[in-house]
């Protein structure tokens, strides 16, 4: 835009074609919709059919009520990009987001929700429908506990929920130490993730606790008990307090293997 505005201080004809071309420009911007963002991040894995997975997710939502989107009407969507189990490698987190992904986005040593097509493609954005409408709407949508059964919540819940069905081997899960109640009963981890990590498939389940300046709690917290007595006997817990520096710390020294990083 700063371009843009020096151009614009121009005269006569030039000033008239750069004022169209500099239009046309916000416009494409604005336009660039959650169908080109969807494609885009899509084809960055090989292995799914985009258009397959795109006509998926729009049956969920499309010429529906937006507070009428239940958690089955992603069913189809997750038939047609299932998860993979990635053993050992499983992060899940809880109001821990831009700590887990800086670190899983330098690192290869953890995989989220949000590093699978689904929550990759999906990530940060809001989408609805309307009753009587074909279009995808992304702004004036209902926002997450507006209504029970909103477009946008209800696809987290369900690939939150598929996410944690494959989950096998060691899972670990990044919990916030700056908060009063680090597993709280009503985030989708403990009311959705958990109670799908059965033993048969999970090992252990150890959390990382991530102790910022402003620490208010560790895995001493009465809330991390409720955790462990939750759990399906057979897992075996384990909580670690670890500094936010240190995770930074493995997040940019690749000489520091993944299983020494807490
Ligand atoms: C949300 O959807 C579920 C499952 O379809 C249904 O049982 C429930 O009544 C719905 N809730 C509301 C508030 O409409
Ligand atoms: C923990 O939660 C607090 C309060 O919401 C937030 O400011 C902080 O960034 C969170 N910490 C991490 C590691 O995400
Ligand atoms: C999108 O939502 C806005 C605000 O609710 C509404 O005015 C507009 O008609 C909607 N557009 C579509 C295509 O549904
Ligand atoms: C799982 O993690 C525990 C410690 O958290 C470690 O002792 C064990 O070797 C790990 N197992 C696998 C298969 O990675
Ligand atoms: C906060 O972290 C500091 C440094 O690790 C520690 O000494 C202190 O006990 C922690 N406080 C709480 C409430 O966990
Ligand atoms: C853990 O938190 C408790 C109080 O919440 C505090 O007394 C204790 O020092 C903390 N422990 C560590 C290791 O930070």
């Amino acid at each position: 835009m700063g371009l843009c505005k020096k151009l614009l201080i121009g005269d006569g004809i030039t000033a008239l074609i750069t004022l169209i071309l500099c239009l046309s420009l916000g416009l494409t911007v604005v336009s660039r919709n959650i169908t080109s963002t969807f494609f885009s991040r899509c084809e960055k894995f090989n292995e799914y059919d985009c258009k397959k997975v795109w006509d998926a997710f729009q049956q969920a939502y499309v010429n529906k009520d937006p507070c009428k989107v239940p958690v089955e009407a992603y069913d189809p969507l997750i038939a047609a990009a299932p998860f993979k189990p990635q053993c050992n490698r499983m992060m899940f987190w809880s109001k821990t987001k831009d700590v887990v992904h800086g670190f899983t986005e330098k690192r290869d040593c953890f995989v989220t929700l949000e590093d699978t097509l689904l929550g990759s493609v999906l990530d940060g954005l809001t989408w609805c429908g309307k009753e009587g409408s074909k279009d995808t709407n992304t702004t004036g949508c209902p926002g997450w506990s507006d209504c029970e059964n909103n477009t946008v919540r209800s696809f987290w819940i369900r690939a939150s929920a598929a996410f944690a069905d494959v989950a096998c081997g060691n899972v670990t899960a990044m919990l916030n130490g700056s908060i009063n109640t680090p597993f709280n009963p009503t985030s989708i981890f403990a009311s959705v993730e958990v109670p799908r990590f059965i033993a048969s498939r999970v090992k252990n389940l150890n959390v990382v606790m991530v102790i910022q300046k402003n620490n208010i709690s560790n895995c001493t917290d009465p809330s991390l008990k409720n955790l462990r007595q939750s759990i399906d006997t057979g897992i075996t817990f384990s909580c670690k307090d670890v500094s936010e520096s240190r995770i930074q710390e493995c997040g940019s020294k690749p000489e520091i293997a993944c299983g020494a990083c807490w």
